[in-house]
């Protein structure tokens, strides 16, 4: 049984995320998206909000992937959930540098865990959350970008 983790902020969760959920659960047994809990950037989403967005889009679509969290070194947390691969997905030539400097590092702390790159589609490589929570706070429409429960919370957020 392989287990992966896919690590990451997801504040807020978008369709690029669930594109690269929706390839890993394809290709591993069991995926853990987890996030992590000790981000030094400020979330617009509490930890419990983000728990509760994924679990409501997630787990109706995904039989083999659980939503949980982390602190602490993301090596370490593989170790305890038995998982010997981290997902990352990577959107454009410019996530790489810092995504390759991860994996390293990542392989440094525990060599027996691989870093596996997805591609999402690339009506999403353009796509971040953090793009996302700047046109939402300006008013401007996130549809299409980020599923309609997360558009709503959004809007609330905002208002
Ligand atoms: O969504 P993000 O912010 O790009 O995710 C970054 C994340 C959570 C994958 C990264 O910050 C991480 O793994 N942090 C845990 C601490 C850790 O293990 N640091 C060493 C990484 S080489």
């Amino acid at each position: 049984m392989t287990t992966a983790i896919y690590p990451g902020s997801f504040d807020p969760l978008t369709f690029g995320h669930i594109d690269v959920i929706e390839r890993s659960a394809r290709l591993f047994d069991l995926v853990v998206v987890s996030i992590l809990t000790n981000a030094q950037k400020a979330p617009l989403f509490t930890v419990e909000e983000r728990i509760e967005i994924m679990n409501e889009i997630l787990k109706p679509r995904f039989p083999n992937v659980e939503v949980d969290r982390f602190h602490g070194l993301l090596v370490d947390y593989a170790r305890e959930k038995k998982a010997k691969v981290i997902v990352r997905g990577i959107r454009a030539i410019s996530d790489y540098e810092y995504e390759f400097q991860m994996a390293l590092m990542n392989r440094r702390l525990n060599p027996e865990i691989e870093t596996v790159f997805m591609v999402p589609a690339e009506k999403y490589s353009y796509l971040s959350s953090r793009l996302v929570k700047e046109i939402a706070h300006l008013g401007g429409s996130v549809a299409g970008l980020v599923p309609e429960s997360v558009e709503k919370r959004l809007k609330q957020r905002f208002k």
